[in-house]
């Protein structure tokens, strides 16, 4: 697979990523033997995999949401850890990043981190390492990007939303309850259509109507317009106005991270 595939991609060190509870035998084999400079999970126990990654030579990184996730992770023997925000787009726990990345990187140490939520820009990514972490993981101001696969109805959605547009969706475990292999207890945020606002708070409903909700979440996604049900994305929508190539949101985020860092020491003198 390396050669035939991932070379032809780059040459550059790249990584995988798996979910956990949604785990392909066959692409994680694929995976190891592709041996990415990285390997990155979320959303469940993967104390076994982490063990294979490791003995093909692959270090790992994990995506947690609870103090407690990331204690667990670091008895696996992780090398990198994700304190993932409720903020987030897709996935998310119930701790805000603010809360969640100081407690983990304590928990962890010397484990690195790499804070997660609500980063959009430099001014995050300044947030996250003054907060302990030693990077940033963004994912919604990325859906926003010239290569993004999102459709353009998508990205639109994410240029228009405010914050508070970007909802956690309750009903979500009604439809998808936990799946085993240790399944994180979370559900997805993303911006209010009439079909989240129609199902919102109403569980007995969900439950009962579940099969036909989840047919009618997979035709959406299969027929790639997941927009018209649950557009995922994190409330750092409300800071994302324009489409830009996925390199130049890299270079103006390191560039505003370091003013804002400059700026808030400032404030100390
Ligand atoms: C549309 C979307 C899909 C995502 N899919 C995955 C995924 O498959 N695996 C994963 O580990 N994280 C996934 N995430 C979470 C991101 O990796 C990242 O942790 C998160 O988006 C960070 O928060 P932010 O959206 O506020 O930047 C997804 C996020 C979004 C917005």
């Amino acid at each position: 697979m390396r050669s035939a595939f991932c070379e032809k991609l780059t040459s550059r060190p790249f990584a995988v990523n798996h979910v956990v509870p949604l785990l392909n035998e066959e692409a994680f084999a694929l995976t190891l033997q592709a041996k990415p400079a990285l390997v990155s999970f979320a959303l469940g126990d993967a104390s076994v995999l982490v063990k294979r990654a490791h003995e093909a030579g692959i270090r790992v990184m994990h995506q947690v949401h609870t103090v407690q996730q990331a204690r667990q992770a670091a008895e696996w023997g992780v090398d990198v850890m994700i304190a993932q925000g409720s903020e987030a787009g897709g996935m998310t726990g119930t701790v805000a990043a603010l809360a969640l990345i100081p407690q983990v990187v304590e928990a962890v140490k010397p484990i690195p981190v790499v804070g997660a939520g609500g980063i959009a820009d430099g001014r995050g990514v300044a947030a996250a390492l003054v907060l302990g972490a030693q990077g940033a993981n963004v994912g919604t101001r990325f859906l926003a990007s010239r290569e993004a696969a999102a459709n353009e109805a998508w990205k639109q959605m994410v240029l228009a939303t405010e914050s508070e547009q970007a909802v956690k969706v309750a009903f979500w475990r009604d439809l998808f309850p936990s799946s085993g292999r240790g399944a994180h207890e979370v559900s997805p945020r993303a911006i209010r259509t009439p079909f989240i606002d129609g199902w919102q708070g109403r569980h007995a409903d969900a439950q009962r109507e579940a099969e036909q909700l989840r047919a009618e979440i997979m035709r959406a996604l299969q027929q790639r317009r997941p927009h018209e049900v649950v557009p995922f994305s994190g409330q750092s929508a409300g800071l994302i106005h324009e489409t830009l190539p996925a390199g130049e949101i890299v270079r103006r985020i390191v560039t505003e991270a370091e003013e804002a860092l400059e700026r808030a020491t400032r404030y100390l003198k």
